[in-house]
């Protein structure tokens, strides 16, 4: 059998077969046509076989498929260094490659404890610590999972962490210190900032989603929050990590949204979209600081760190072209998304007052939290998978959070397919939800 991820094994769901996709197109074994509201895990930013893409593959595949990338390298992976790198107009000095997002999280975490040991100065020898947020996800492997929020994801595995310290992620539709964008002060970094304070120097970085936090539940917050963590993490020497393999390439609006806060994090670690879905492949992008640390002839300096699959010519071919895709198309593709998102949102707001709450748009993601009274607001929250059956049944692949709905489309979805989307997602909230009591 196939042990499928997040699946209930004893469970009643039965998994789809698809047997070809198309644009924001899936297609199932019993001719059902299902739209891809979330982009395939928020992978597929042009939608499902873009021919550039395809067109890129296959010519990819009559020269070089892959090299041991230790002590080899090829063009494809040179010219992708280069151009992501132009991505980020000259924060960034190099470039590692891996294959997923939680192995790109891992580099940079190994990298930057790698960075003290380098450098051997004695007052850094007691860094230990990292960073945490309430409600992050980096991934599934044990050290993205040290830097994970508590929740379903990591609970199990928290005896299996390297050192945190956890704060409260910080929430802008919700705030929990009541505040609103004019009256914040940034209030839910005060506490960290208390304890750098007293002893900042226990702390080897921080590593947090830029701008939005998904898959703990789509949580946004403004880019004041990313500029009072630059401020204080600098000030005390500890490695920020921004993790973009969500937010990055375009799903906040930007190339990666900590563009938009104007700030300059140390490292940042780009997965998901890169090759629009096709292959794995994963980035982490290093400043010059970090790197200076390893310009050295002594062997132990070396980051003795490599995936088998890392830098597939392939891959890497993919990713050009997708990244072509974007300069070409992204800025105008993610712009149309604004007023249609805010006009939903006034729809919503209007139409399904006390039935959802905390409606919120971003570049290309939609959000919004079902308001019942059927347990926690976590993932596990039943209400979530109901939804997600409904909206399957109606053509569309939604994968809502607990009771937090989302939608992720590609960036080049038909606007006949996000009507469609959007009033699948009315009418199962007009028929099937009754407002609380
Ligand atoms: C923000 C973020 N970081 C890291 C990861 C892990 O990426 P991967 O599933 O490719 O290991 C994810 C996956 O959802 C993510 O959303």
């Amino acid at each position: 059998m196939i042990w499928h991820p997040m699946s209930i094994l004893a469970g009643q769901e039965k998994e789809i077969s698809i047997v070809s996709a198309k644009d924001e197109y899936l297609y199932t074994d019993q001719g059902q046509k299902i739209i891809d509201a979330i982009s395939s895990w928020w992978t597929c930013i042009h939608g499902h076989r873009h021919p550039k893409i395809m067109e890129a593959i296959r010519k990819q595949t009559e020269s070089l498929d892959h090299v041991i990338f230790a002590g080899f390298t090829h063009e494809p992976a040179e010219r992708l260094s280069d151009e992501i790198l132009k991505t980020t107009k000259g924060d960034f000095e190099a470039v590692f490659f891996s294959d997923n997002g939680s192995n790109a999280i891992e580099i940079a975490v190994k990298l930057a404890v790698q960075f003290f040991k380098n450098k051997n100065l004695s007052k850094d020898s007691q860094r230990k610590t990292w960073i945490r947020f309430t409600k992050s996800y980096h991934g599934d492997s044990i050290g993205a999972m040290s830097l994970g929020g508590q929740s379903v994801f990591t609970r199990i595995f928290r005896d299996l962490n390297f050192p945190t310290k956890e704060y409260i992620s910080p929430d802008c539709t919700n705030c929990p210190f009541a505040k609103s964008p004019d009256t914040c002060n940034v209030e839910c970094l005060d506490e960290m900032a208390e304890d750098l304070k007293k002893n900042g120097e226990q702390f080897v970085g921080a590593v947090v989603e830029p701008l939005v936090s998904g898959a703990n539940g789509m949580v946004f917050h403004d880019v004041k929050f990313l500029q009072r963590l630059r401020k204080l993490t600098q000030d005390k020497d500890i490695i920020l990590v921004l993790d973009e393999v969500f937010t990055g390439l375009y799903r906040t609006g930007e190339w990666y949204a900590y563009q938009k806060a104007e700030i300059k994090p140390d490292m940042i670690c780009i997965a998901k979209g890169l090759t629009g879905g096709t292959l794995p492949l994963a980035l982490t992008l290093i400043t010059e600081k970090i790197v200076d640390a390893f310009r050295s002839d002594d062997v132990n300096h070396a980051f003795y760190h490599g995936h088998t699959m890392a830098g597939s010519a392939i891959a890497c071919s993919a990713a050009l072209a997708s990244l072509e895709i974007l300069q070409e198309t992204g800025e105008e593709n993610i712009s149309r998304f604004v007023s249609y998102f805010q006009l939903k949102k006034k729809t919503f707001d209007e139409k399904f007052a006390g039935k959802v709450k905390n409606i919120r748009h971003l570049g290309a993601i939609f959000a919004m939290e079902v308001v019942q009274d059927l347990g926690p607001d976590e993932y596990l929250n039943p209400i979530g998978r109901k939804i997600r059956a409904k909206a399957l049944a109606e053509g569309v692949l939604i994968r809502p959070l607990g009771n937090t709905v989302y939608i992720t489309p590609p960036y080049n979805i038909h606007k006949a397919s996000l009507d469609q989307i959007f009033s699948v997602l009315e009418a199962i909230l007009e028929k099937e939800f009754t407002l609380p009591a």
